[in-house]
């Protein structure tokens, strides 16, 4: 990929994973870009959680009602938690991070998807962030923002429909 204007429109969610495990040079790279993400103020709130492990992938999964399934399906994800007591600017920083290590799974030829958990519940009503909390030994006032899944893709997804931009949503000067 030699370009970030084919990069970006070549990102597309990828719920289907085979079964390849991703390299360490590969994971080493995902990982650096979460953590050269541009933060407010520097703070670098942010703390990650890579999981590769396939049980604890499956308990990810089942942390919220529907949205998550295919993160049993990935070989590898990464759970973005923020800390509010260091920055008011969390969601943003961990959000910025989350794209980022999209856009390198992008550039590295691999599928990625986002699993929102900020302010969602599993069937039984518990707290997505709760659960994801006590699967993975987090504890308050950590605060799970999304589960990135990464892998090898297991179906093909077209570049972003040029046609269906939505330029109008653009307002020049005024609105
Ligand atoms: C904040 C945010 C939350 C998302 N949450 C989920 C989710 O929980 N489950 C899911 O399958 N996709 C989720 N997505 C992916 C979107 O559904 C997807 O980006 C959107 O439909 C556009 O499709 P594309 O990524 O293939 O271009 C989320 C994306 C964002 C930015």
């Amino acid at each position: 990929m030699d370009k970030f204007s084919n990069l970006a429109a070549e990102r597309r969610s990828m719920r289907k994973f085979t079964d390849e495990k991703l390299t360490a040079d590969e994971i080493r790279l995902l990982e650096r870009a979460a953590l050269i993400a541009p933060t407010s103020k520097h703070t670098n709130g942010w703390e990650f959680v890579a999981v590769d492990n396939p049980e604890l992938l499956k308990s990810l999964s089942e942390s919220k009602e529907a949205g998550a399934a295919f993160v049993a399906d990935a070989p590898w994800a990464l759970v973005v938690f923020g800390n509010p007591t260091l920055t008011d600017a969390w969601i943003e920083d961990c959000a910025i991070s989350a794209i980022m290590v999209q856009l390198q799974a992008t550039d590295l030829g691999l599928g990625s998807c986002w699993a929102h958990i900020r302010n969602r519940f599993a069937a039984d009503g518990s707290s997505a962030a709760d659960n994801v909390r006590r699967i993975l030994g987090v504890k308050v006032p950590l605060e799970p923002l999304c589960i990135i899944a990464v892998g090898h893709k297991g179906m093909d997804r077209k570049p972003f429909d040029e046609s269906r931009i939505q330029w109008d949503k653009i307002h020049d000067n005024k609105y």
